[in-house]
């Protein structure tokens, strides 16, 4: 309330009214700008003022990275530098290049004119002036009379942004925030202009659960940071509440537009600060109390959609088996799209008696391409040194990079260019390669080469974001745009999201050790930890040809019970990564009741090959009495085959395991992580399979 009335008064003291008035419903808006203001103005902002019965008319002058010095200079030359992108008042889209600042000031009887800074500088003071002012002098006279200004205060970059320009702000997303505010609350009231407060309506909308799911590449906007942005402008620029209006972007879930008109609605009243208004990380409500766990029924796995209950193995997996995995494909991973991709391997690097020895070392390329794509993916394979036969091996996808998983300086990095599609945010990046936190093996604790060397097994793997990164880019720099039909530019609803991309990863790295004699490509045990225990899962149901399938604290999503709804639920993994699964599956967010399968049918699919379930004790996160039960409720299965399974086990304590014939499971000690704890058990697990 305070921030509020703090706002009202400087609008008051400056001069500048609350929003910009138009002709009639009709508001003429000419952005001079850069790639941010194509991430603001251009997609949604017209669409939410026609909800609203207005008409919005958005000229934007477009150079990428435009600095407001720049922008003068042109003013001055006239330059025919811009690309003027405009939508008219029925909303169509038109650009028109080689146009210059006077000829887009006389286009339109402007009502409202917006300036910006660069990205890199936003936060910078010293870099706004004198330009800011004198585009302002320059443009005043050419205007009618009445016109708005405003600064288009811009956004802080992703956490982990590789954009070079980062280290401006020390890499900290905070700090950069910060600088803008200064910078842009400095700049408005210098000049008595008004402030679209982008910066802060991204920042209120990265402390909601949906967290830092704004960007596609680290700095530009996605889906839902652009429909943030536009929802910005319409607030200032008519100063009316945006809760509740109807339009909808495609591919937004209503909960992420709502948080996104909350997030615009308060940097409207509050520009230059965060709001809190009830939708952090905190306030989820997640439920550790075996009390509270709802009553349910599993879906029996046994039984038809046609009402007819399966009796053996050949009805298994004539009928019932295809027509689950369809139910997965359709509600939950999705589909992988028919397309024509080409893949070509290279050998890199290959060297033998590495590791002391212990071990050769294989580095391969692969390359996927489609007519229009392409999209590479470093394998590192490390085999048992002098095995007179192919060996059997494990193959897992690795969080941080191959570099991570052993200190050996002979793994290639990612080229530069490359990283910031690959890497992204939220996971952590190696920005210098050689840094200390991911830095070389420095996630050697979870992929205990020597002992798998030992044991005979070699160790396949490759980098999550190789093949689809880890946030909600829009499905724009990973596999997913190699797979689109002409003019698609997003999955549709049931078709594949991150999780489902990774496990087409693995099964097309299985295509490769086909082809490489250093593994036995028909003993190979898929084994993820977490978010990549449940792609092994998936990777395990959808390919058969994974001879064993290994998650380890897979939790939701994975091999934990939905309907439990204990610590990580439907509705929580949906909207902290919106991009895992296929955009039907969003719809059993607090509705587990409603799917029409649970997760123990997706172990069941996997049947009868030998499944390895693991948890850690104290990852309540991940449910692991959930993973248990429900790796005991797919035993029904494994016995049409004539294995018991785990039907009739009970929940080990912390320490413990169940084995029997194809499925163990054991609850590791401690927290949430794969340690050689969980790889001894893998192993002694695999050799009775493997090993043959
Ligand atoms: C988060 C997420 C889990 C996931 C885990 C991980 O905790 O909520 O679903 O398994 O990250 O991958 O480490």
């Amino acid at each position: 309330m305070k921030a509020r009335l703090a706002a009202i008064l400087f609008f008051l003291a400056t001069g500048v009214a609350l929003h910009a008035s138009g002709q009639g419903d009709t508001l003429r808006i000419l952005s001079i700008g850069n790639s941010f203001s194509v991430d603001a103005v251009e997609q949604n902002l017209h669409e939410i003022a026609a909800d609203a019965g207005k008409v919005y008319i958005i000229g934007n002058m477009y150079i990428g990275g435009c600095s407001l010095e720049r922008h003068y200079g042109n003013t001055l030359s006239g330059a025919g530098a811009y690309s003027y992108r405009k939508v008219d008042a029925e909303g169509e889209r038109s650009v028109n290049k080689n146009f210059s600042i006077p000829e887009a000031l006389a286009d339109e009887n402007w009502d409202v004119v917006t300036f910006q800074q660069s990205s890199p500088f936003s936060g910078l003071p010293a870099s706004y002036e004198p330009w800011l002012g004198r585009l302002i002098a320059y443009a005043k006279p050419r205007v009618p009379e009445g016109v708005k200004f405003y600064f288009h205060q811009t956004w802080a970059y992703s956490e982990d942004s590789l954009n070079p320009a980062y280290s401006n702000y020390g890499c900290d997303q905070n700090l950069m925030y910060e600088s803008i505010m200064a910078a842009s609350q400095a700049a408005v009231e210098r000049h008595g202009i008004g402030i679209i407060p982008c910066g802060t309506a991204i920042q209120n909308y990265r402390a909601t659960w949906y967290r830092d799911n704004v960007n596609r590449d680290g700095y530009h906007l996605n889906l839902a940071g652009r429909y943030i942005a536009a929802a910005t402008w319409y607030c200032t620029l008519s100063g009316q509440d945006v809760r509740g209006n109807a339009y909808r972007p495609e591919h937004l879930s209503i909960g992420q537009v709502k948080a996104a008109q909350e997030s615009a609605w308060a940097a409207y009243q509050s520009p230059f600060e965060v709001t809190d208004f009830g939708m952090r990380t905190r306030d989820r409500n997640v439920n550790y109390d075996l009390a509270l766990v709802p009553d349910f029924k599993l879906p029996d796995a046994l039984l038809c959609s046609s009402g007819m209950k399966v009796r053996n193995s050949a009805e298994w997996e004539h009928l019932r088996r295809p027509e689950l995995l369809a139910l997965f494909e359709r509600e939950m991973f999705g589909k992988v799209p028919r397309a024509d991709i080409a893949m070509k391997s290279e050998v890199l690097e290959s060297a033998t008696g590495v590791l002391g020895g212990l071990a050769d070392r294989k580095q391969v390329k692969l390359t996927f391409s489609s007519g229009r794509r392409q999209l590479e993916v470093d394998l590192l394979i490390y085999s048992p040194s002098g095995a007179e036969a192919p060996s059997p091996a494990f193959l897992g996808i690795n969080f941080i990079g191959n570099h991570t998983v052993c200190a050996d300086p002979s793994i290639l990095l990612t080229p530069q260019e490359n990283m910031q599609k690959r890497y992204g945010s939220y996971a952590g990046i190696d920005r210098n390669k050689d840094a200390t936190r991911y830095g070389r093996g420095s996630m050697n604790s979870r992929w205990p080469l020597e002992m798998i060397l030992r044991s005979g097994y070699a160790l396949v793997t490759f980098y999550r974001g190789d093949i689809d990164p880890d946030y909600d880019d829009g499905f724009y720099n990973g596999i997913h745009p190699l797979f689109y039909a002409d003019g698609q530019t997003y999955p549709e609803r049931d078709e594949w999201g991150t999780i489902a991309a990774w496990s087409w990863g693995l099964s097309r790295v299985l295509d490769y050790l086909e082809t490489d004699s250093s593994v036995d490509a028909s003993k190979v045990a898929v084994v993820g930890h977490s978010r990549l225990g449940k792609a092994a899962l998936w990777a395990g149901a959808t390919d058969q040809r994974f001879a064993m399938v290994v998650s380890n604290g897979s939790g939701c999503g994975g091999a934990a019970l939905s309907r439990r709804a204990y610590g990580e639920t439907v509705e929580i993994i949906n909207r902290s990564f919106p991009h895992w699964f296929c955009a039907n599956f969003k719809k059993y967010g607090g509705k587990e009741n409603k799917l029409p399968f649970d997760q123990h049918e997706l172990l069941a699919l996997i049947a009868p090959r030998p499944l390895y379930v693991a948890s850690g004790s104290q990852d309540r996160w991940a449910d692991p009495e959930g993973e248990f039960l429900s790796a005991k409720a797919a035993s029904e299965v494994y016995r049409l085959y004539g294995f018991k399974g785990l039907s009739r086990a009970k929940m080990p304590g912390a320490g413990g395991a169940v084995t029997s014939d194809r499925m163990a499971y054991h609850l590791h000690e401690g927290k949430h992580d794969i340690t050689p704890f969980d790889w001894e058990r893998f192993i002694s697990f695999a050799d009775k399979f493997l090993k043959k």
